[in-house]
């Protein structure tokens, strides 16, 4: 299944304009039929804390943002979610944090994995991005229920990574391909994903991530533009940055093309591309895109979770953003697979 590119043949991929753009666009969408079909699979997203010990220059949530205002989900409130998804038959959720690794937190969650697969019969599918853990750890959350794991690299290039992150051991590339390796090895299904757009990444960065995306053979990928947030130390670097509707062209290219060299993944069409415009899932969905994540933190606290500024759908409830995303799932020629796992064909025949 594993199609070789070149590292030029990638780079014309994300540059490409005009005829070869629509190429690459009908190229990735009959790849994606031909090898998955166009089921969309749904995890609703429940943002359990803003509370983060991390302090990455990007990240609206960061340790040192004093303007943000910090919450935790009740007990309560995470199973009344993770609820809501089972009865509405989205088939799993994604349980996503601020990064905290105190015994009290991974006790807290070992506890939250074992009831919210109790009460859905172990019929909901459990995937966790609360960030960089020991293998001890993993292995627990693994044992309690969860089966898939986000934990996104952020630049496969570990001078960007430093450029974006503080200079400390708390925020080491390394540690961070570290803990991917260990996912893979207590036999999660593993994403990452990076972000794009970045102040000083280049387009051989890119083509590199997607390289790296499929030399590590992951499961499932997110990845999305990077958008500024006042609050955060990268802002001063905004000058730099390809105007919004570039960078979510980029981003659209990058699916199509890692769809290219990864046909049988899972890909998620990311909050992050409907903030720049409304149709930028659907977009991502039609070129290459299989997965959508649908908020169903409760809302007082959803306007709280800030990583980035302008997030949508901060202000609907669940209904109404059910219904919008099965519109739009459908304008971009998919449907939407209710009751299943969905997990990535290509962890399936392993
Ligand atoms: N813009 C886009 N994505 C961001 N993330 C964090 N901050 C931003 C931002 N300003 C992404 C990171 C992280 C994920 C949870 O959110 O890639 O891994």
């Amino acid at each position: 299944m594993k199609k070789m590119y070149t590292l030029p043949e990638l780079e014309n991929m994300l540059t490409c304009r005009g005829e070869e753009e629509n190429r690459l666009y009908s190229e990735a969408k009959r790849v994606k039929n031909e090898n998955i079909g166009n089921n969309v699979y749904l995890r609703g997203l429940i943002e359990i804390s803003n509370i983060c010990t991390k302090d990455c220059y990007y990240c609206g949530i960061r340790k040192s943002n004093t303007e943000t205002a910090r919450y935790t989900l009740s007990d309560n409130e995470i199973i009344e979610a993770a609820d809501f998804a089972y009865t509405h038959h989205f088939g799993s959720i994604v349980l996503q944090g601020g990064e905290r690794s105190d015994k009290e937190f991974v006790n807290r969650i070992t506890r939250l994995l074992r009831e919210i697969k109790k009460n859905s019969n172990n019929e909901l599918g459990i995937t966790l991005s609360l960030g960089e853990q020991t293998e001890d750890t993993y292995k627990r959350w693994k044992d309690a229920g969860a089966h898939r794991y986000l934990l996104r690299i952020e630049t496969s290039n570990p001078e960007l990574y430093a450029k974006i992150h503080p200079n400390n051991p708390l925020h080491s590339h390394s540690t961070r391909l570290k803990c991917l390796e260990s996912l893979q090895h207590c036999g999660y299904q593993t994403g990452t994903g990076v972000m794009i757009g970045l102040p000083f990444q280049t387009i051989t960065d890119l083509a590199n991530d997607l390289l790296f995306l499929q030399s590590m053979d992951i499961d499932m990928v997110g990845m999305g533009p990077y958008l500024e947030h006042h609050a955060t130390p990268l802002y001063e670097y905004r000058h730099l940055l390809l105007p919004l509707q570039e960078r979510l062209r980029l981003s659209i290219h990058m699916v199509a093309a890692l769809r290219l060299l990864m046909p049988d993944i899972n890909i998620a069409a990311t909050t992050a591309l409907q903030a720049i415009d409304p149709a930028g899932r659907e977009k991502a969905l039609e070129i290459g895109a299989n997965v959508v994540m649908p908020n169903i933190t409760p809302t007082t606290n959803r306007t709280l979770y800030k990583l980035y500024e302008n997030k949508p759908g901060t202000h609907e409830g669940a209904a109404e953003s059910m219904r919008k995303l099965e519109e739009s799932i459908f304008k971009s020629g998919c449907k939407v697979a209710y009751g299943t796992w969905g997990d990535s064909r290509h962890f399936q025949s392993r």
